[in-house]
């Protein structure tokens, strides 16, 4: 699959495996991308998870035919890109792998080799190709100490790592303008939510970074080549790191036999009662917690609550929270509510992660001993309205 005159598609596609990292759902699985830039010199930009070694290594001899690797760009070490450095170094060993300090670092830590001829390369620094040049800019924290990305000038493209990239594998087409890209958009937000989330700062200061650059195509390790939708990408991006979010309420419970079910649905009527129209509830037995971040990211409110359980908090309740918690993700209104059955502990969990996550308590949390009864339906209808009226004002 070749993308301009110098540059070709060297990708895979893995539509087997369940969960990203070990832990986020992939119902459309994901693509793998690396890139081989073919001029003087022949460039290969990141490897793909070693699982694909063999059907990559065809696409890569394919287009090589009888000449040889001389560059490796690593512009990011995890294993999802890196795994097949030892192998691609068995069929070009004088492959010379370029990164950065933090890079060849990794590479040590992770495939314990000393590769002889590495290039280390520092912030602005240049690698003529021939006709072309790669120019580095190391974006640390994006989501990793070593990530960089790659742009080659005489293309005006930029070869981002995991920045702009979504989950998803891609199906016969690869670059934007020639697919429906927009189940890949909201993968782009889910991908966001779940990897970069912690990391808005380092976000913002890549974008700022790359501002300097004329940019006409992003190469990303996952998901499309954006082209068409290359500046609905950066603005993406801009919104999510800048905290920036929507008329909308997330409701997110756990529950075990129904009454803090029943609150959080009178909540959602109290919320729908003040003209909200994006109310999105996940019962957190349920839902995988990605497509729950995602959600919260993108919409202004968020009630969430669950019961106690062994004098802690409902497990699925805490572990979104533990992630909230981890992530900057504080510009939001804030209800809970919880029940016990014969000692409280729920509550008063749920309000020391929100010392940590920092959002802004629209009211008292909502607490009940045992049944759901009518006065506790009314105040979860009260509090949804107040839930409501917050994220509608946004003062
Ligand atoms: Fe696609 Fe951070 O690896």
């Amino acid at each position: 699959m070749q993308l301009s005159e110098r540059i070709y598609y060297t990708g895979v596609q893995d539509r087997t495996k369940h969960r990203f990292e070990g832990q986020w759902a992939l119902p459309k699985g994901i693509s793998y991308n690396s890139y081989l830039i073919v001029d003087d010199k022949v460039a290969l930009i990141d490897t793909v998870e070693e699982d694909f070694f063999s059907i990559f290594i065809e696409k890569v001899q394919r287009i090589l035919g009888e000449r040889t690797i001389d560059y490796l760009i690593v512009n990011h070490m995890e294993p999802d890109h890196s795994s097949s450095i030892r192998l691609i170094r068995k069929y070009y060993p004088e492959i010379k792998v370029v990164g950065n300090l933090k890079t060849h670092d990794m590479l040590r830590g992770f495939y314990g080799e000393d590769y002889k001829g590495n290039i280390t390369v520092k912030q602005g620094d240049k690698l003529s190709l021939g006709h072309s040049t790669l120019h580095f800019h190391l974006v640390p924290m994006l989501h990793w100490p070593e990530t960089m990305v790659s742009y080659l000038e005489e293309e005006k493209t930029l070869f981002s790592g995991d920045a702009f990239g979504c989950f998803g594998a891609l199906n016969g087409n690869i670059v934007d303008a020639e697919m429906n890209v927009e189940p890949y958009m909201q993968e782009m937000e889910r991908y966001y939510a779940a990897i970069l989330g912690k990391y808005a700062q380092p976000v913002q200061n890549a974008l700022k970074k790359l501002k300097a650059l004329e940019i006409a195509t992003i190469c990303s390790t996952h998901g499309p080549i954006w082209r068409e939708k290359l500046q609905e990408v950066i603005q993406t991006y801009h919104r999510l790191s800048a905290g920036e979010t929507e008329e909308g309420v997330v409701i997110a419970y756990g529950s075990m036999y129904g009454n803090t079910q029943q609150v959080a649905e009178s909540i959602a009527e109290g919320v729908a009662a003040e003209g909200i129209k994006n109310i999105i509830v996940h019962n957190l037995s349920v839902s995988e917690p990605s497509y729950v971040l995602r959600d919260i990211y993108r919409y202004r409110g968020l009630a969430i609550g669950g019961p106690t359980y062994n004098n802690g908090l409902f497990a699925v309740v805490e572990d979104i929270l533990k992630r909230l918690a981890a992530r900057s993700v504080n510009h939001h209104y804030l209800a809970t509510f919880g029940g016990f059955s014969w000692a409280s502990k729920a509550i008063k969990i749920i309000q020391e992660y929100n010392e940590v996550m920092k959002m802004k308590n629209v009211s008292e949390p909502l607490e009940w001993k045992q049944g759901a009864n009518k006065n506790v339906l009314d105040r979860a209808f009260l509090l949804g309205r107040e839930l409501g009226k917050a994220v509608k004002e946004n003062i």
